[in-house]
């Protein structure tokens, strides 16, 4: 499959701060890799990157649950997709020169998950706002409180 490579910019940003500063976060970090460096410490930045998506698609789904988006199913798909490309890199990086691993991860983070975000992510903010006016319009009913709150620490943790 074949990507355009891009950065992180505005355009790729949902709206959700939480979200948005993760996404960002793992462009930072994608962005380390390549010239110069040690086998050693590039693994561990590759493992640390991993890490990072793991956490960040978690918290993701966790959101998309509370605010009951009907792409759920299909969206979970695409990260166990982007969660198995990770894990294979971190297992074959070992026997793989500096520029293979830089180029590999450019693909995966500014190609795939660049898209990913513009087409996929984007595609829960309209089940994010519904969920974000519902609980602010209903702060006084006790039934939606659990639901309200917990939507509500995802969206502002930032
Ligand atoms: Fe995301
Ligand atoms: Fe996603």
């Amino acid at each position: 499959m074949n990507f355009e490579l891009a950065e992180w910019s505005s355009k790729i940003e949902v709206g959700v701060p939480a979200i948005d500063a993760q996404h960002r976060q793992l462009f930072d970090l994608a962005a380390t890799f390549g010239g110069d460096g040690d086998q050693i410490r590039v693994l561990k930045t590759l493992a640390i990157l991993t890490e990072y998506v793991k956490v960040h698609l978690h918290e993701e789904e966790q959101l998309m649950i509370a605010c009951h988006y009907p792409g759920l199913e299909a969206h979970r798909k695409l990260h166990r997709e982007f969660r198995r490309m990770l894990f294979d890199l971190l297992e074959n990086a070992k026997r793989m020169t500096l520029d293979e691993i830089a180029e590999e991860v450019k693909f995966l983070i500014n190609g795939w998950f660049y898209n990913h975000i513009l087409i996929a992510d984007f595609d829960y903010v309209p089940s994010v706002q519904a969920a974000a006016s519902a609980a602010s319009m209903s702060e006084n009913a006790p039934a939606d409180l659990d639901e309200g709150a917990e939507l509500a620490a995802i969206a502002s943790r930032a």
